[in-house]
């Protein structure tokens, strides 16, 4: 039975807000509001080379990946150099690093990327230092921001500015870091990769997960139906609690054959779209559950990649194919700062529930990467740096 201890809720509300969530995520055209007070306001000043007021060692701890492999590549060292913050960045120090299944990506080398690495894409800290050069967003040294780059997992990280914004006071940085990067990521996917609409018929797979978690809040709070999966009971009674309609245990004897169960349940016809992030396990079921004319947003790899795909398969029904990465909808600071605002809203309202499934100690990092990709977890896994 899913247990509400285990799920860290900003605020709790009975029923979904639905209509308060969808109406923030509505029109597209009209998304590019004006900034909300959270966000620093835009007012151009130098300024001097270096500004810290705080004391910055020159070494760290920080997790260094030399060489592609399992979790034992993460190699925790205590004598990294700090880094320097560069013209347009800010340098911050960590509280909580977010793990994401991208940084396993990189760490197998799926992604390709330089070696010695410092995995970690997002974290949440207090600005230390700022480097030369403009500020156009008005930073100063003790802000409290979340940022998403590069170079995470470590106790200081040299980021640039236009990816990092100030967190409102009313959110926890474990409850921003559960959500910001998978957060950012279902808000733009539902509203641009495939705009969802009140009444779609939606497949979701690894429902329980990180972005799993948040996306079947959202998507029920637009007002789609949604057919979630995910692998094992405690996962099936999750999903279900943040109100999935049909929840399918695809790893269970019964759920194995969950295109047949999906048919079934949209009487033959298939879903609008499917959410697949599970990639080279799910790719050809997710083909046949889809309806004719509809779509299927394949965005990670848990199980492994999708091999090529010829795209004949996709003709008979006229299937739509979409591949989004988080990073082409948030490139300008516009975009960013529109997704931050709908997410801190929500967050800050309580109409989104998050979930930290462990904070993990930097040294521990191994672990966590081992219990990620061991499909053991739900919700979001946190480090503390
Ligand atoms: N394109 C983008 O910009 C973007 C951005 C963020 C996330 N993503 C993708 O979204 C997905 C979710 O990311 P996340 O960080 O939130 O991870 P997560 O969902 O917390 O963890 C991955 C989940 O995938 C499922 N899974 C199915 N087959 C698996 C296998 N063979 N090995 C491991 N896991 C398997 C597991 O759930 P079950 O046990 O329930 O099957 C597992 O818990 C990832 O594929 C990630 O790459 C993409």
């Amino acid at each position: 039975m899913y247990r509400r201890s285990l799920v860290r809720i900003t605020s709790v509300s009975p029923t979904p807000p639905s209509s308060r969530i969808a109406s923030r995520l509505s029109s597209l055209q009209s998304h590019f509001q004006p900034l909300q007070s959270y966000i620093a306001p835009r007012t151009p000043r130098s300024f001097p080379r270096s500004i810290s007021t705080m004391t910055i060692p020159s070494t760290q701890k920080a997790i260094v990946v030399e060489k592609t492999g399992g979790p034992e590549v993460l190699e925790v060292r205590s004598d990294y150099p700090v880094p320097t913050p560069k013209e347009g960045q800010l340098l911050v120090k960590n509280q909580i690093c977010g793990i994401n299944y991208i940084d396993t990506y990189f760490r197998t080398g799926l992604y390709p990327s330089e070696k010695p690495e410092v995995l970690g894409r997002e974290a949440v800290g207090t600005v230390v230092a700022l480097g030369p050069g403009e500020n156009p967003y008005n930073f100063q040294v003790g802000d409290r921001v979340a940022w998403m780059a590069t170079s995470g997992y470590a106790e200081y990280s040299a980021v640039p500015q236009l990816k990092t914004v100030k967190v409102p006071k009313e959110i926890s940085d474990e409850d921003v870091m559960a959500s910001f990067l998978s957060g950012l990521t279902v808000l733009s996917f539902v509203k641009e990769t495939y705009p969802v609409q009140k009444g779609d018929w939606v497949l979701l797979h690894a429902a329980a997960g990180g972005a799993g978690f948040l996306m079947t809040q959202i998507l029920k709070s637009i007002g789609a139906t949604v057919i979630g999966t995910a692998g094992g009971p405690e996962k099936v009674e999750l999903v279900k609690s943040l109100g999935a309609d049909y929840v399918i245990d695809y790893r269970s004897e019964e759920g194995k054959d969950w295109v047949k169960k999906v048919k079934e349940i949209t009487n033959g016809r298939g879903v609008d779209v499917v959410y697949d992030s599970v990639g080279k396990d799910t790719w050809e079921g997710s083909l046949e559950a889809v309806k004719r004319k509809g779509t299927i947003v394949w965005f990670g790899n848990a199980s492994g990649p999708v091999p090529p795909l010829p795209l004949p398969k996709l003709s008979p029904k006229c299937v739509k194919i979409a591949r989004p990465t988080l990073f082409g909808y948030i490139e300008t600071r516009e975009e960013f700062e529109f997704y931050v605002n709908e997410l801190f809203g929500l967050l800050k309202s309580g109409e989104l529930k998050v979930k930290v499934h462990k904070v993990y100690p930097l040294d521990q990092v191994a672990q966590a990467h081992t219990d990620l990709e061991s499909r053991k977890t739900t919700g979001k896994l946190l480090l503390k740096a």
